[in-house]
Parts: structure tokens; sequence; C-alpha cells
């Protein structure tokens, strides 16, 4: 147990109240560290039509069930909310979270960089702690923008979140960016963050094109079009079709069935997968086919894709393999198909005076208001939060690569800190459990790193099967399609039996969840 380390967990959105709980079940002392006055992260400011878009049996505690209120299998945004709430306070974590302070970079103190260039295990020891490593957070008040006393700690979980804060916004060549145009630019992030009343009166009558085809821009159009209708219809310029679905029922078939099962991942070449799976993966891959063909179908005809020129080019498990794939908002195409919402394919744009200019054309697209749902860079965040180059550079690893993270969770350079919930999956509450109780276990002694010669060898096989099934989408880091591989890791390090069903059958075809992993 370790009664005398103390653990700052950045951020309290859903990580860091699962690391805090986790932290506090093995003794530690946590302390999170919450930039906002409340927990809940994403949850507390998003668009008022905002559902959780993961069926909530998947999307909970292992050992904290939704309340039995709650009958819809996609609650809206208060209630997932609401259950986060919950659950900090039956774990009574609420007294070790520090609000409205935001840690404005973290400092190591202990080795140098020179020996720490020298070490073959993570932290000289493959240990999580050491007598002399010390990190120092400084932190700012949010409330009186004041920086406060610096607080030092043995341990840094960042659970920083991916979704807010840093905007991915396009980059344009001189004079024609958004300073040439004569309206409004704003980013999904200043959208979600006005009331209702305040986008009625921003959007009312008002040309709005929006720059993305993602959930966020998809759930901004619908609003837009439900506020101007035909008469100013909302345009949204997309780059590349997605595979967003309607519903998980493909045919009447429970798409967990098809994607979400030992079966499945029998299917995909996984990391450090020996010569058997091999042969499997490659022998089963007509199937895979024929199963992307099925879900495939399912969209195109329920939603109309062909209609509106938004067949995807690329295969369905392309989409689960790099998270991208999103609930279409209810009625979203009988929008489009009645002009309140105009869907125009755009690789490329620019700004004019009077709008957006697509390449390859010669006039304007004439706007009041640009909104870029353009996402988010959840990387510049991470490594705007360490104070030293080397460690910057560290986390951010190469251009050309997902982020360097062994287990999705712990540099391997970087000594006595952990990332939770920067790789994405498809239901992230789970995830970020799973990971937590890994962390716990690592911090109490119950294993070891490897050397870091061998973290980095692990880090390239997951590289590699990101770099094959994500195509440009790597740097997402997604594990959605090998959510139990990846668990099995976990479980052996952790000395778990890996296997949660009841027999083979059940093993191979019964879709797994974070009930799988209660204890
Ligand atoms: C609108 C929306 C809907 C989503 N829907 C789903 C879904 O249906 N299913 C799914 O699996 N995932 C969904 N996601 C992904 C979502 O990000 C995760 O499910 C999960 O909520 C992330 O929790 P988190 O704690 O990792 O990050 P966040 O919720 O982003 O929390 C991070 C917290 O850290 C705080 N923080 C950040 N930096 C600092 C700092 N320097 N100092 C102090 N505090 C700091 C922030 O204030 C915030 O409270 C959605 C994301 C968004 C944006
Ligand atoms: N549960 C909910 O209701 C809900 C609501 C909102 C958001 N979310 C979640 O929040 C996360 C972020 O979603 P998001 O929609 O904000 O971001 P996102 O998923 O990252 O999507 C970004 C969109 O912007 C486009 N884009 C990025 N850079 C561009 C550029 N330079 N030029 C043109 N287009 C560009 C992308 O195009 P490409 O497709 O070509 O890459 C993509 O369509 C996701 O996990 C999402 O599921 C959930």
């Amino acid at each position: 147990m370790g009664i005398e380390r103390e653990v700052g967990i950045v951020g309290g959105g859903i990580s860091g109240l699962l690391a805090c709980k986790y932290m506090l079940e093995k003794g530690f002392h946590p302390i999170v560290f919450e930039a906002q006055s409340s927990i809940g992260g994403v949850w507390t400011k998003t668009l008022a039509t905002t559902k959780l878009q993961t069926p909530k049996v998947l999307y909970q505690f292992s050992d904290f069930a939704w309340p039995s209120s709650v009958t819809e299998d996609f609650p809206d945004h208060h209630k997932v909310l609401d259950y986060s709430t919950s659950y900090a306070h039956h774990f009574d974590l609420l007294r070790h979270i520090k609000f409205n302070t935001k840690v404005e970079q973290i400092h190591f103190e202990g080795s140098s960089e020179e020996e720490m260039q020298a070490w073959h295990l993570w932290n000289g020891t493959g240990d999580p702690f050491s007598s002399k490593g010390k990190w120092k957070l400084s932190l700012r008040n949010t409330l009186n923008h004041e920086l406060t006393q610096e607080y030092q700690v043995d341990f840094v979980i960042l659970c920083i979140g991916r979704f807010s804060d840093v905007p991915n916004t396009p980059k344009f060549g001189p004079d024609k960016g958004p300073e040439v145009f004569g309206g409004k630019v704003i980013h999904s992030i200043d959208y979600s963050s006005m009331d209702y009343q305040t986008i009625l009166d921003f959007v009312k009558g008002k040309q709005v094109i929006i720059i993305g085809s993602q959930k966020s821009a998809s759930d901004i159009a619908m609003e837009c079009a439900a506020i101007n209708g035909v008469e100013h219809p909302c345009r949204m310029l997309y780059r590349t079709e997605h595979w967003n679905i309607p519903d998980y029922l493909p045919w009447g078939v429970p798409l967990a069935l098809l994607y979400l099962n030992r079966f499945s991942e029998l299917m995909l070449h996984k990391p450090g997968q020996g010569f058997l799976l091999t042969v499997l993966a490659t022998i089963l891959s007509p199937l895979r086919w024929a199963f992307s063909k099925f879900v495939e179908s399912h969209i195109k005809w329920k939603l109309g894709l062909a209609k509106f020129g938004m067949v995807p080019k690329h295969d369905f498990p392309r989409e689960i393999s790099t998270c991208l794939i999103s609930v279409v908002p209810d009625k979203f195409y009988d929008k489009v198909q009645e002009g309140s919402i105009i869907l125009k394919k755009a690789p490329s744009f620019c700004f004019t005076q009077e709008g957006i200019l697509v390449d390859g054309e010669a006039a304007s697209l004439k706007a009041d208001i640009v909104i870029l749902a353009t996402g988010f860079k959840g990387d510049e965040k991470l490594k705007n939060i360490f104070a030293s180059p080397t460690f910057k550079d560290l986390i951010m690893g190469s251009p050309n690569e997902p982020l360097p993270l062994y287990r999705e969770c712990i540099h391997a350079e970087i000594p006595q800190m952990a990332v939770i919930g920067f790789s994405e999956s498809l239901s992230n509450l789970y995830t970020s459990e799973m990971r937590c109780r890994w962390l716990a276990e690592l911090l109490d002694g119950r294993f070891k790193m490897p050397s870091i010669e061998e973290m980095k060898k692990e880090v390239r096989k997951w590289d590699e099967y990101k770099k094959k099934y994500s195509g440009k989408y790597y740097r997402r880091s997604c594990i959605g399609a090998l959510q139990i591989w990846y668990n099995d890791e976990l479980c052996k390090d952790m000395g778990w039996n890996p296997y949660r069903k009841k027999g083979l059958l059940a093993e191979l075809f019964e879709p797994y969840g974070p009930l799988d992993y209660s204890t």
C-alpha cells in the first residue's frame, strides 16, 4: 500500500475521477487539480443536443451501475454528468479535488537529463517512484488568474482530455485565411460555450458555413437548420465522407456481435500476434469484407447516402479502427433533403472577403458566419503542460508516428508520469477505467515496467497496427477495434485472467464490455 505517496492528477473529467478512485483504493494520497469549478470535463459544457453516442451498457463504471431511472440506451449529456457526479459522491472523491485550479506546467526535479538518457529502465529502476524524483506543479487560480503556490507530488497522472481547449484550425497561405473574411469565424468550442438564446441571436437569419463533417459539425448543422430552415440553409463543407451510423443494429444484427467480440478481433492482424493468429487473420479476411459490406449496405440504404453523394471511399472497419464512428443526428438527411442543410465536398478552400472559395471554383460561397468544426489538437495540449523542452519533444514523438505511449499510458523516457484518456476507443470511460486499474497496480508494485528498449518495441508494434488500420488518422491512437486484445495485455501485466467469459462459445462470440472486468 502506497500510504506515503502523493499522486497529482491533472483534470477532473471522467478519467481524472477514475484515476482518483483507483489511487485511493491502493492507499495513495491523490490530489486532483481541476481548472473548472466542477467535475465532468467535456460533459459540463456542450451542445444542448449532445447525447451519449456509445450505448450506455458500454459507457459505465464497472462497479457503479447507471441508475434505474435512466432507461434510454443513449442518455443525454445532463444524465452523463449526473452519473459521473454520483460516482464521485459514492466513492467520496470530491474532497480530493482542488477546483478552479489550473496546472500551468509540470516540472520534473531529480535526475538530470544526462542521467535519464543513460537509463535502461523506465525511471531508472522500472519502479514508478524514486527517492529523489518529484514533479513540481505550477498552479493558477482560474477565478483571479493568479499563480498560486507550487505543489510537489511523487507521481503525475495527466487526465487533461483531448477534445477541448486547443482547437485544430486549418492553416492558410497569406491573405487566404480568416483575416480577409468580412464575417465572423468561430470554432465549435466557441459555439458549444454559448447558451441557446445567444446561439439563436447569433445564427438567426445568417448565412452559415460549417467546416467539417463529423459529430460537432452535424450537430451544429442540425441546430442551425432548425433556426434558419430552408430560407437560409446552412452549408456543411466536408473533406471526407464517413460511415457515420444511423443505429447500432445493421439489418437487425447488433453491431457489437460483428465488431466487439474476440471473433471479430481474430479477423485483424494484431500487434505481437503469433504465426497461427497471423494465418487466421489472413484466412478470415473475406469474412471481414463480408461483415463490412453487410453493415455498409444497411447504412447506405437507411440514410440514402448514394443520393446525397455521401458514400465513403474507405470500408466500414476503417471507421471503427479510427474511432471516428459517430451517430448521425436523427432526421439529418431529411434536413438535407428539404434543403435546410446543404452538403458540399471541399477537399481544400480559402477565405475571401465575402465567404469561402472552394479550390477549383470561380465564385465564393457567401457567408456571414463560418464555424470551424475541425476538431482538436489533443497532442499539443499534452505537450504544452511540460516545462522541459525535452519532455515536450518526447511526448509528441515523431509527427509520422502515433504518440509513443506504452500500453497507451506511459512514456518510456518520462519518469513518474502517466497519461490517461489520450488514446481513444469506442467507449472512453471503459478504456480509461481499465487503464486506471492497470496504473494503480503498477504504482502498487504488482508488476514492473520492462526495459525502455522493450517498451519502445511494444509501442512500435502498436504503431504498425494503427498505421495499417487507421491510415492517415493514426495519431488518434485508436484501439477501438482491438479493445479485447489490448485489455488482455493489461490483464496479463496485472496477473488477471484475461478470459472473462463462461465457456468457449461465449468467449468467442459474446461482446466484451466493462462489466466483464468487475471484480
Ligand atoms: C461532446 C462530446 C461527446 C462525447 N461523447 C462520447 C461518447 O458518446 N462516447 C465516448 O466514448 N466518448 C465520447 N466523447 C469523448 C470524451 O472525451 C470521453 O468520453 C470522456 O468524457 C473524456 O474524459 P476525460 O476525463 O479523459 O477528458 P475531459 O472530459 O476532457 O476532462 C478533462 C478535464 O481536465 C481539465 N483540465 C484540462 N487541462 C487542465 C489543466 N492544465 N489543469 C487543470 N485541469 C485541467 C478540464 O477542465 C477537464 O475537466 C465525447 C466527447 C465530446 C467532446
Ligand atoms: N456524443 C456526442 O453527441 C458528440 C458530439 C460532438 C463531438 N463528439 C465527440 O467529440 C470528438 C470530437 O469531434 P469533432 O466533430 O469536434 O472533431 P473530429 O471528430 O476530429 O472531426 C473533425 C472534422 O473536421 C474536419 N477537418 C479537420 N481539419 C480540417 C481542415 N483543415 N479542413 C477541412 N476539414 C477539416 C475533419 O475532416 P476529415 O473527416 O476529412 O478528417 C472532420 O470532419 C469526437 O470523439 C466526437 O465523437 C461527440
